[in-house]
């Protein structure tokens, strides 16, 4: 083994040094190195908080602020050189620091741990990621509200229950059942926001300080709400993350059941859907096909937002109080939940906004199923039958229409009275699929009054109006 000896510089109480193969155990720059923009943020708001509270003079100050923000634009440039042997991306930054001002730099831990230090980094990466993904969600109900509240919205589909047609509704309820979905996602992560808003510095490694830290200006600095209560839990907490990993699993969940539905729905049985050709790919043998392949992406990666949770879950569970090394591999769970929650959903509003339904296809096969035998049953209901009574009945008739290969709207009212003495001559006013949709009474029923309050509402929470 080439036990290359690397030497870290906080390492006073420890003789022996790791090799290169240790040193790339021990270390997480790999992934923590996406956090440099807030460790940045971070160190500034802690040493202002320092020179405010009289531990740092001005001099020192404005050393570690230049220094900071100088080895922000090395790493946003790719210059700075991150040796593995420092682990993480904040002995990176604090030993560049430390290079670059000298005696000043030395000072910027002052009254901070990196437990504290990862903790309010990943609390920051956590609010904008958070807030990030509630943007992609908008951006995608966007599309959807789009799709639903133009011309095809009105048109008339079936809706499914066990995959098996139901009832007819207007496509723009329908395609609104999706913003619904994940519009609970978007207020998931908004509320878990409120949770991720803590901020944990000068918590310090576990038991804060001796030092007289302004917590509150700190947390004023980096734009937190409030800051965490309890130094021991502020550390070896990672609830936020857990939450929003939760949002990420739930999120794709949801995404993978619109995704299934679209797949489905633009099959040649199916034709219900036609997808933009820049969201399908072919075949590398058979020359007609048109796959699905990013809805079928999507409903795949559900898989991952759902391991990554259970990953994180797993990874706390059982921790004893405080930081353990354990939660250094948080980040490996929660990073790439977001990553691809994010990249799924603006692949999403595009599929989403350039989708078509397939008008002809959809009017030609509406007939089909007997969407309208549950308004059937309410009609007689309406004319004084009893419900069951009624859902008896018209069993029998698509019984009846079934054998004679007709839709209920073409029997003829000799045998719709045969099976009913209530049926009149209006009946055929509530047979046919178009004439359903009409009579939808209930809110939030599948009809034109209800669709454009669903619009209405999400038009105005969307700003799309
Ligand atoms: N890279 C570590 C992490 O992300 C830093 C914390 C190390 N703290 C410690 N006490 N050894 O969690």
């Amino acid at each position: 083994m080439g036990a290359k000896a690397t030497k870290k510089s906080w390492h006073g109480r420890l003789a022996g040094e790791a090799d290169a193969v240790t040193a790339e155990f021990l270390a997480s720059l790999d992934v923590d190195r996406a956090l440099w923009r807030y460790d940045v943020a971070g160190s500034i708001a802690h040493a202002q908080m320092l020179r405010e509270v009289g531990l740092l003079r001005k001099a020192e100050f404005d050393e570690i602020k230049k220094g900071l923000l100088a080895i922000g634009e090395d790493i946003e440039a790719g210059k700075l050189d991150m040796p593995t042997e420092l682990e993480d991306i904040h002995m990176v930054i604090e030993s560049a620091l430390i290079e670059r001002v000298g005696e000043p730099g030395r000072k910027l831990h002052t009254g901070r741990s990196r437990n504290d230090q990862v903790a309010t980094d990943l609390r920051l990466w956590a609010r904008d990621a958070a807030d990030d993904l509630v943007e992609g969600i908008e951006d995608f109900q966007r599309a959807l509200v789009g799709l639903a509240g133009g011309e095809q919205g009105t048109l008339v589909v079936p809706a499914y229950t066990h995959l098996q047609r139901a009832q007819p509704v207007l496509a723009g309820h329908a395609v609104l059942a999706y913003v619904e979905m994940v519009g609970r996602d978007a207020a998931r992560l908004a509320d878990a926001r409120e949770r991720i808003d803590v901020c944990p510095l000068g918590a310090g490694a576990v038991a804060g300080t001796s030092l007289p830290l302004d917590r509150a200006r700190t947390a004023q600095l980096l734009g937190f709400a409030r800051i965490a209560r309890n130094s021991i839990d502020a550390t070896g907490d990672r609830d936020f993350l857990a939450e929003l990993c939760f949002g990420c699993a739930m999120l794709g969940v949801h995404l993978s059941r619109w995704a299934e539905d679209w797949i489905v729905y633009s099959t040649g049985e199916f034709g219900l859907i036609e997808l933009d050709d820049a969201y399908c790919t072919s075949s590398s043998m058979m020359p007609q096909k048109k796959n699905a392949d990013t809805l079928e992406l999507i409903r795949g990666q559900a898989a991952g937002g759902i391991a990554n949770l259970i990953g994180l879950l797993s990874l706390m569970k059982s921790l004893p109080l405080g930081y353990g090394r354990d939660l250094q591999d948080d980040k490996r769970f929660a990073m790439p939940a977001v990553a691809q929650m994010s990249q799924a959903l603006a692949v999403a509003a595009g599929v989403a906004g350039t989708a078509r339904f397939n008008a002809e296809r959809i009017a030609g096969s509406l007939d089909a199923g007997y969407l309208d035998a549950t308004a059937l049953a309410e009609y007689l209901v309406e004319k004084g039958v009893a419900f069951r009574t009624a859902h008896g009945i018209v069993g029998r008739l698509v019984a009846r229409a079934e054998e004679l290969g007709k839709p209920l709207s073409a029997l003829p009212l000799e045998t719709l009275r045969d099976a009913s003495d209530a049926v009149g001559e209006d009946v055929y006013k509530h047979l046919g699929p178009g004439n359903v949709v009409k009579r939808y009474a209930a809110d939030g029923a599948g009809g034109a009054r209800q669709l454009r309050k669903q619009l209405r509402y999400w038009q105005r929470k969307l700003a799309m109006d």
